[in-house]
This record gives C-alpha cells, structure tokens and sequence, in this order.
C-alpha cells in the first residue's frame, strides 16, 4: 500500500498514559503534562504511533480527572495549558498523533454547570442533569444502582429532589435530551480540535442517556454477589437507543476536522457493540471510527476461546468497519498479572499480529504487573466505597518504571509516590530492559518495528484462524504474500505441522531460521512465520 493510502489510526498502535503515573516532572509524587514531554523520545524508540492520555481537565479528583470541573483547562496538578500547547506541539514534531479522553457522561459536582443546577428548580441549567421527586416513601425515584455501589440517586436536601450519578455522587449525570447541554459539550470539543488534538476516546459512551420514563431496571437472574450494581440488568440506564444519535453528531464535528478519530469506551456484547459503528451512510459509517473491543479482557486466556472470539467479532463488523483490539487500561487488572508473565509475551504477539488497531497500556510492554496495595493505601473510590469487593483499580495504575534508581526515575529521590511502587520493580524497568535483548521492551519493540513494515500485519485480512492442542493460529495476507503466525497458549510444548517458511519472531527473541514442514512450539511460545521466502 502507498504511504499516502495509509490512515494513521487504522495502521497504527495507541499507547494509553494515565498522566497520574507517567512521570513526575515537579517533584511532588504525581506525573504530570510536562512530565509526558519528557518522555516523548521513550515512546517514538517504542515505536507507538498515537498517545492516548487520561483526564487532565480541572479537577476536584474525586474519580482521579474523570470529574471534570473545566472542559477547557488544565488542572494544577498536572499542570497549564501552555504545557500542554507544548506537549502537543512536540507530539506532532516527533510524529505522534495526540487522542484526548473526553468525559461527556457525566461532570464534576464542582462544575459550574452543577453548581447553578442544584441551586434551584427554577434555574436555567436544572433540566441539564436529571434531577427527580422523591418516591412516595421519600427513598429515590426508582432502582437504579451506581456502578460504584449504593443508591445511583443522591437526594439534594436544598431542592428537594434527587439527582442522578452513574458512578460517584460527585460525578453527576449530564442529561444528553437537553440540546444546551449538547451544544457545550460539542463547544469543549471543538476547543480541543481547534487546537490540533488528533481525536477524543469517549469515557462511558454507551451510557448516555437513560430511560426517558425513569422505569425500574429488572433484577439480573444470574447475579452472584457483588459489586451491588450488577444485581440489575442495566435495562434502563445503558445502550438506548438516542446514544447512537449522538455518536453520529459527534462523529459528524470530528469529520469537520481533517484526519480526526472518535473511540467509544463501551462495555457491551459484541452485537451490541459494533452498533457503535454507527449506520451506513455515502460518507461512511456514521459512529466511531472505533468503539474499543474489550474482549480479549472479558474472554478466559484459553486458544479455543479465543480462536473463537476472533472469528465471531470478524464476522460480527459492519461492512467498513475497521477493528480494534485492547488487552489492558487503567480499569483493569494488569495483563502480566491476570494471564502470568509467560503468556503475557504470547499475548504481546496476538496483539500486535491480530487485524485491528491495537491499543497498549502504559507498563504493559515492560511486562508490568499489578502493584499490591495495601487497606491503607487504596485511594480507588471504586474499592474505599465497596471494601473487599476487589474491584480496586489501584493495582494497575502505579507509576511507570523508568531507571534503576529511587522512585525509578518516575519522581525525584525521597518523594511520597502517590501510589506504591509494583514491588520487585528493578527488574522492569525501561534502563534493565533496554540492554536485555530478550526482555519484553525488546519483543514489544521488535513486534511494533515488524507492524510497522509488513501490510500483512498492518492491514492484511485474518485467515484460516484454527485451534489445535491449545495452539492458536492464523494466516495474515496482504496481496500473494503470507504471514503465519501461531501461539502456544499451553504450558506444554508443542509440534505443529505448517508449511515452509522462514522464522522472523520468536516471543523469546533467540531464534529465526527455516521451517520445514512441522515446527516445535515450547510452552508458552509464540512465532512469526513468513510464508513466502
Ligand atoms: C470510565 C473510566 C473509569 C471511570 C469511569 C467513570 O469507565 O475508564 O476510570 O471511573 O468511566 O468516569
């Protein structure tokens, strides 16, 4: 394909950075916008493509920036606008492409709109979040849970009434109905755009709008436990059906804008998800470009499932469609942890190797593992406000391991972090992994050098996808030329018969040479293959 055909975001890689984590450059144990400057020539050695970047908006940091107070500023903690002028400024010169998370579900309580909404039923902005009567006992006006656990109603003793929050009390829900509220949100986002940023990921965009009629949610059949919030089905509170309304608006104003991207954060079945795809239209389809596929978290780390996964959500996209894989962010548990440092290297070649823009997280190419984090020490709303729940997400968001020296290099010497460092750090840092020619930094850096150049890889179609003893494979082919690649998922080795071919990857990075025939696969190995020598 020639450069010119190439779209950035199709044939490129995101790098997630959660700002809290990335690097520190004032000294007082939270990273910060200049902070990711400085590490710029890290992520271009890596050989990423885009840089997505958590909330750094004003902030009471209640939910960590995902409360937003301005839309159009930056918190202290992380800085000023003109870092982050800067910042994107010396993105673009390097090469890299900027994506902003954008917030449009819900606000800080702190937020101007807020404030001027609960301070009366009769001010202008009160139908702008979605404030109720009390249920004739007084309780809240109907079922609906928080997904941070409790009641999703907090009662406003000033007014009477009660407003609606998806997840904190602080982060109340904007009502999407309301064509002012739409307005300012398209405003902030073309604030941005106008800017130069490369594109928005869309925090909770299947959860918009709510029921208009306000109706119970129906208790869920298979709940087993907590958290509390999965207790109903979210009927009446996620994916109805006015969201991919709004999706189509958004996409319509990024499209304004030359070579813009919109993802959608979305939780959903596959057949639920690719909807966010949005309608066919002469222009296209008409949602995001890509609503993130979270299943390869959701599905158990076994070949056939995944053999299956892949084939399924294939066949599931719309015609146009370009799909995307994800095997981590700032939610989840971290990959090494979840799967085990060995598959961990396998899952580092399935994604990277899978068709679909592929989105890593921070860490994660180090081989990063969860940080343990003691009762003292949660800071997570999501765990101090359901203890034991062990949904906590603190453990995937400790800082990023840099030099062997305190703190990593992450902060200066002798500074709190604010949250713990994973403990056995030195071993996965950037400086012990750069000079170890197999580390993990070095397989994720081979992985994306050989993306990068093969159209196979990069744009191909995905092939005779197959599962035999635990080894996955599939074919990636871009015109006559082929690219096999299988994955032992076992912790057994393993003969597989595959044509002839020569050997460009080893997840242990120590060999590349002719296969003949059959190949042997050690445990949790997986390889590259060039059919066409
Ligand atoms: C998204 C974010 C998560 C946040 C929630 C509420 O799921 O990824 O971190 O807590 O939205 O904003």
């Amino acid at each position: 394909m020639s450069e010119a055909a190439r779209v950035w975001w199709r044939d490129g890689t995101i790098y997630q950075i959660y700002p809290r984590s990335f690097q520190d450059s004032k000294n007082d144990g939270v990273g910060d916008v200049r902070g990711i400057l400085q590490r710029l020539d890290y992520l271009v050695s890596l050989g990423i493509d885009a840089i997505w970047i958590s909330p750094f908006y004003l902030s009471p940091m209640a939910d960590f920036g995902y409360d937003v107070a301005n839309y159009c500023d930056v918190d202290p903690l992380f800085g000023t606008l003109a870092d982050f002028d800067a910042l994107l400024a010396a993105t673009h010169e390097r090469g890299l492409k900027l994506i902003l998370d954008f917030v449009p579900n819900h606000t800080s309580n702190q937020h101007p709109w807020f404030l001027e909404s609960r301070s009366s039923p009769a001010n202008p902005k009160r139908d702008w979040y979605l404030w109720r009567a009390p249920a004739p006992d007084g309780g809240p006006p109907n079922n609906w849970m928080s997904n941070f656990g409790g009641p999703a109603w907090t009662f406003d003793e000033a007014t009477g009434q009660y407003y609606y929050h998806a997840f904190l009390p602080e982060q109340p829900d904007l009502n999407w109905r309301n064509p002012e509220v739409r307005e300012a949100m398209y405003a902030a986002m073309r604030f941005w755009l106008d800017k130069g940023v490369d594109g928005f990921r869309m925090d909770v965009l299947w959860l918009l709008f709510k029921d208009e009629h306000f109706r119970d949610n129906p208790p869920n059949p298979d709940y087993s436990g907590p958290p509390a919030a999965w207790s109903f089905l979210p009927v009446f509170t996620a994916d109805q059906p006015e969201t991919l309304d709004v999706v189509a608006e958004m996409r319509t104003l990024v499209d304004q804008y030359r070579d813009r991207l919109l993802i959608g954060e979305i939780y959903l079945p596959l057949k639920e998800l690719v909807k966010y795809y949005g309608a066919e239209s002469p222009d296209g389809l008409r949602g995001a470009h890509l609503p993130f596929n979270f299943q390869l978290i959701q599905t158990a780390w076994e070949a056939p499932l995944v053999a299956q996964l892949i084939c399924d959500y294939e066949a599931a996209l719309p015609p146009g469609a370009w799909p995307n894989w994800v095997l981590g962010n700032h939610d989840q548990q971290r990959l090494a942890t979840r799967i085990g440092a060995e598959q961990a290297r396998v899952a580092a070649v399935l994604l990277l190797t899978l068709r679909g823009t592929s989105t890593l997280y921070y860490g994660d190419e180090l081989g990063m593992p969860d940080a343990r984090i003691s009762p003292d020490q949660v800071r997570d709303p999501a765990e101090r406000d359901q203890p034991g729940v062990g949904k906590g997400r603190d453990p995937e968001r400790s800082p990023m391991l840099w030099e062997n020296r305190e703190n990593a290099g992450f902060t200066g010497a002798g500074v709190a972090t604010w949250l713990p460092m994973v403990w056995d750090w030195p071993q996965f840092t950037v400086e012990t992994e750069d000079v170890d020619t197999s580390s993990m930094l070095t397989l994720y850096r081979r992985l994306l050098a050989l993306r990068r150049t093969r159209p196979e890889l990069y744009s191909g179609v995905v092939i005779e996808v197959s599962e035999e003893s635990g080894v996955l494979s599939y074919l990636r082919c871009h015109r006559d030329k082929r690219i096999r690649v299988l994955l032992n998922m076992t912790g057994e080795d393993r003969w597989i018969e595959c044509p002839p071919g020569r050997l460009l990857l080893s997840s242990f990075l120590d060999r590349d040479n002719i296969v003949v025939g059959w190949i042997e696969l050690r445990r949790n190995e997986a390889v590259i293959i060039d059919l066409d020598v």
